[in-house]
């Protein structure tokens, strides 16, 4: 019998204080609806609209993908977030490892913003990258005018690698910097030390 590589068992569910940050399931679609196409959370988005059945799909799939660690985040048992960790190869010559690397994102609903959320997603999304997943590096990326978001990258503990100058575009603002952020495996190991 022909075996394929095995494929990572979910990080999840993981406690950080009041969260839990748990697997999606179908039954979430609509909780994320409720903020997902908030014009305040498209803001800044790059998917500036989500597609019900395109959320659905997506979360469904993440079950059984090899490289899609996305999590619901629950307070108090009502959603508050979704936190998203996908595995990517890192760039290289040929004979770079497969799925070496990790790329997190984060939306709040914003009845819930300002309370350390997102922080917290980011600072768990990081920690299921790291030591669920065993991956070497993990990067995000956010529109240099999103404060919020780069405030939320810098408390995570991420390192501040790039500036890319008028490199997304948006719709209403034309070329936008963005900001890239990374963290390696050995950085988060030494955190707090
Ligand atoms: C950006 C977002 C994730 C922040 O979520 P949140 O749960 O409110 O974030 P937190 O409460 O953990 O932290 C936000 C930090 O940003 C700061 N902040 C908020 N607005 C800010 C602004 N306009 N300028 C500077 N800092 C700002 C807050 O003060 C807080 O820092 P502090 O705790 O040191 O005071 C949320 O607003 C969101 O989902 N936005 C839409 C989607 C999005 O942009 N996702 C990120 C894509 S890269």
């Amino acid at each position: 019998m022909c075996e394929g590589p095995a494929v990572p068992s979910s990080p999840w569910p993981v406690r950080s204080g009041d969260l839990l940050l748990r697997d999606p399931v179908e039954a979430d679609v609509e909780a994320l609806l409720s903020f997902r196409n908030d014009p305040l959370v498209n803001h800044f988005m790059v998917r500036a609209h989500v597609d019900p059945d395109d959320l659905r799909r997506e979360l469904v799939a993440v079950a059984d993908s090899p490289t899609a660690f996305s999590c619901v985040v629950e307070r108090d048992g009502a959603v508050v977030a979704i936190g998203f960790l996908d595995v990517v190869d890192g760039p290289g010559q040929p004979g770079v490892p497969d799925g070496t690397d990790g790329l997190i994102g984060y939306v709040v609903d914003p009845r819930y913003a300002g309370r350390g959320i997102a922080t917290a997603t980011a600072r768990a999304l990081l920690g299921a990258a790291f030591e669920g997943l065993g991956l070497r590096r993990v990067t995000a990326a956010a529109n240099a005018d999103n404060h919020a978001s780069v405030a939320v990258l810098e408390k995570a503990g991420m390192r501040r690698e790039r500036l890319s100058r008028q490199s997304l575009w948006h719709h209403e603002l034309g070329w936008l910097d963005e900001v890239g952020y990374a963290l390696l495996a050995e950085e988060w190991a030494a955190r707090g030390r």
